[in-house]
C-alpha cells in the first residue's frame, strides 16, 4: 500500500484571487483578503488552498502569462504577504498550493524578450521557432485556443514562433534541457518557501512533436477530444511529457511533507488520464475532465466514477472537481441553479473516495453569471472563433453577503477511501458505500423508495428533513441522504 499523503481524502479549495476578497480597497481581491478570511476556510473544512496564478503578469490571460516565476503580482500583494498566508494557513491546519504555468510564458518574460531579439540570442531555443511551411505560410496546421493559427510570424528574425494560446503566450521548448533546469529551480524556490505544491497548467501539453507534424482532423465535436476541428495529437499529449513529471515527483518527494503535483490534464480518455499517475512516480493527482463534462444523471455519472476507479492505477487517488475558472460552475452546468440539485452535487463531491476540489463559491451554490459584453475581460474568448463563451461567467466576485447564501450552507465532508456501488436501486438513483457511509441520491424528478439497510442511521438529508432509521427509505425528487453503516452494508455489496 502506498503511504498516506495529506491530500488523499482532502478538500482542496480553489481561489481565483482577484475575485475572492479585496483587503486594500482597490476593487480586486488580494492575498491579504485571503488571510483575513482563513477562519472561514478552516470552518468549511478545507485542507489545502489552490491559488489561481499569483506571479507577475501583463494579464493578457489573467496570470496565465507569467513574466516572472519567482515573485508575486504587485496587484495581489507581496512575497511577504504570501509567506504570511502560508504561515497563517498553516496555523489552521491548511496548506497553500500555487498555480504553475510551464507550457508557455508571457511574451514579456525576459527569456522571450531575449529570444526574439536575434536568431543567435542566448534564450532563442527556450521557445519553439520554425521556418515557414512549403507554401510560405505557417509551418503546420496547428490551431491556438482562439481558433487562429498557432504560429505568429516574427518579421524581425524571419521565423514563426508557436503559441497554443494567445500570441502573447509563446510556448516553451521542452526539448531543451535548460528549460527543465529552469523549472526545477522554480519548483525548489517555492517548495523551500513552504508552498505545499502546484496545480500544473496545461500539464498534458508541455512537449510538442519534434517533427511538427500536422494534427489530424476531429471526427465529432467534443471539447475533450479537440477543438476547431482538430485533435491535438502532435501539438500536445506527447509521451515525453511523462519524463518531466517523473523528475518533478522525485524532487517533490524529497520534501517533508511531500509536495503535491496536481495536473490540469485535459484529456478525454480515462486511460490517458491514468497514465499521468505513472507508476506512482508522476503526478500525485490529475484533474478528471471526463467527470466534469459527464451528465448529472444516473447511470451516466456513476458510470464515469466506476470507470475512473477501474482505470486508475492501484493506490492512485482520484480527483473530483466540477467547477473551475475555465469550465464554469456546476451549479449552472449540472444543476441549472436548482438548490436541491446543488446540495446533491456537493454531497457527491464530498463523499466520493479521493480528493475533492471545490471552486470558491461552490460551497454556497454560486452560479455562472452572464457578464455583459462591455464588462468582459477574458481576452482569450473575446472575438475569434471562441467568442461568446467568456470564462468571466465563473470569475465573478465571491458572494460573501449572508443574505444571499442564507439557508444554503451545505456540508462537505472529508472524502474516504473505499467505494462500492449499490446495485438494487430504482433507475436514476445512485447509491454507494464510501467507507463508513452509505450515500443515496435521487437524480430524478420523481419520488422514489429504496431499501434501507438494517442497522443504518440517517445522518443527513439534503432536504433538511429529520433523520430516520428505516427498512425502506423514501427520497423526494433530487433529494440525497447519508447513512452511517454498521459495517454490515459493505459485506452485502459486491466489490467493484
Ligand atoms: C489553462 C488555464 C486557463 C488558461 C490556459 C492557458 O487551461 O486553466 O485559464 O487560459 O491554461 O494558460
Amino acid at each position: 500500500m502506498p503511504r498516506h499523503r495529506w491530500w488523499q481524502g482532502a478538500i482542496l479549495y480553489q481561489i481565483y484571487v482577484r475575485s475572492w476578497l479585496d483587503a486594500d480597497g482597490d476593487g480586486y481581491g488580494d492575498l491579504r483578503g485571503i488571510i483575513s478570511r482563513l477562519d472561514y476556510l478552516e470552518w468549511l473544512g478545507v485542507d489545502g488552498i489552490w491559488l489561481s496564478p499569483t506571479m507577475p503578469s501583463p494579464d493578457q490571460d489573467w496570470g496565465y502569462d507569467v513574466s516572472d516565476y519567482l515573485s508575486v503580482h504587485p496587484e495581489l500583494g507581496s512575497i511577504d504577504d504570501l509567506d504570511s498566508l502560508v504561515a497563517e494557513a498553516g496555523k489552521r491546519g491548511m496548506r497553500v498550493l500555487l498555480d504553475l504555468v510551464p507550457n508557455h510564458t508571457s511574451s514579456a518574460h525576459p527569456w522571450f524578450v531575449d529570444a526574439s531579439s536575434a536568431r543567435n540570442s542566448a534564450y532563442r531555443d527556450y521557445y519553439v521557432w520554425a521556418d515557414p511551411g512549403p507554401g510560405g505560410g505557417p509551418p503546420n496546421n496547428w490551431i491556438d485556443a482562439t481558433g487562429h493559427p498557432a504560429w505568429e510570424w516574427h518579421a524581425e528574425s524571419g521565423q514563426y514562433y508557436l503559441h497554443n494560446f494567445l500570441p502573447s503566450q509563446p510556448d516553451l521548448n521542452w526539448w531543451l534541457p535548460a528549460v527543465h533546469h529552469e523549472f526545477k529551480e522554480i519548483l525548489k524556490f517555492w517548495f523551500d518557501r513552504g508552498i505545499a505544491g502546484f496545480r500544473i497548467d496545461v500539464a498534458h501539453g508541455l512537449y510538442k512533436d519534434a517533427l511538427l507534424r500536422d494534427n489530424p482532423p476531429l471526427a465529432h465535436a467534443d471539447p475533450l477530444q479537440g477543438r476547431f476541428g482538430q485533435r491535438p495529437v502532435y501539438s500536445a499529449n506527447r509521451p515525453e511529457t511523462h519524463g518531466v513529471f517523473r523528475d518533478w515527483r522525485a524532487l517533490a518527494d524529497t520534501y517533508s511533507p511531500p509536495r503535491l503535483l496536481l495536473g490540469e490534464t485535459w484529456v478525454g480518455d480515462l486511460r490517458a488520464l491514468a497514465s499521468y499517475y505513472g507508476d506512482d512516480d508522476e503526478l500525485d493527482l490529475a484533474f478528471n475532465f471526463v467527470f466534469v463534462f459527464a451528465e448529472f444523471a444516473a447511470p451516466a455519472l456513476p458510470g464515469v466514477v466506476a470507470q475512473t476507479l477501474a482505470k486508475l492505477p492501484i493506490g492512485a487517488c482520484p480527483v473530483w472537481m466540477a467547477s473551475n475558472h475555465d469550465v464554469g460552475r456546476f451549479a449552472t452546468r449540472w444543476c441549472n441553479g436548482d438548490e436541491r440539485k446543488i446540495k446533491l452535487a456537493l454531497l457527491v463531491l464530498g463523499t466520493l473516495p479521493g480528493t475533492t476540489v471545490l471552486y470558491y463559491g461552490d460551497e454556497t451554490g454560486m452560479t455562472d453569471v452572464q457578464v455583459p459584453a462591455d464588462l468582459q475581460r477574458d481576452t482569450l474568448r473575446l472575438g475569434g472563433a471562441a467568442a461568446g463563451s467568456s470564462r468571466d461567467r465563473a470569475r465573478t466576485p465571491m458572494q460573501w453577503d449572508s443574505s444571499t447564501s442564507a439557508g444554503r450552507k451545505t456540508e462537505v465532508g472529508t472524502a474516504i477511501t473505499e467505494y462500492a456501488q449499490v446495485r438494487a436501486v430504482p433507475d436514476g438513483v445512485w447509491s454507494y458505500v464510501a467507507g463508513p457511509l452509505v450515500i443515496a441520491v435521487n437524480l430524478t424528478d420523481r419520488p422514489v423508495t429504496i431499501p434501507g439497510f438494517p442497522g443504518t442511521d440517517i445522518l443527513l438529508r439534503t432536504s433538511g428533513a429529520a433523520g430516520l432509521t428505516n427498512q425502506v427509505v423514501s427520497l423526494a425528487p433530487w433529494e440525497g441522504l447519508v447513512m452511517r453503516s454498521d459495517g454490515q452494508v459493505s459485506e452485502q455489496i459486491p466489490a467493484r
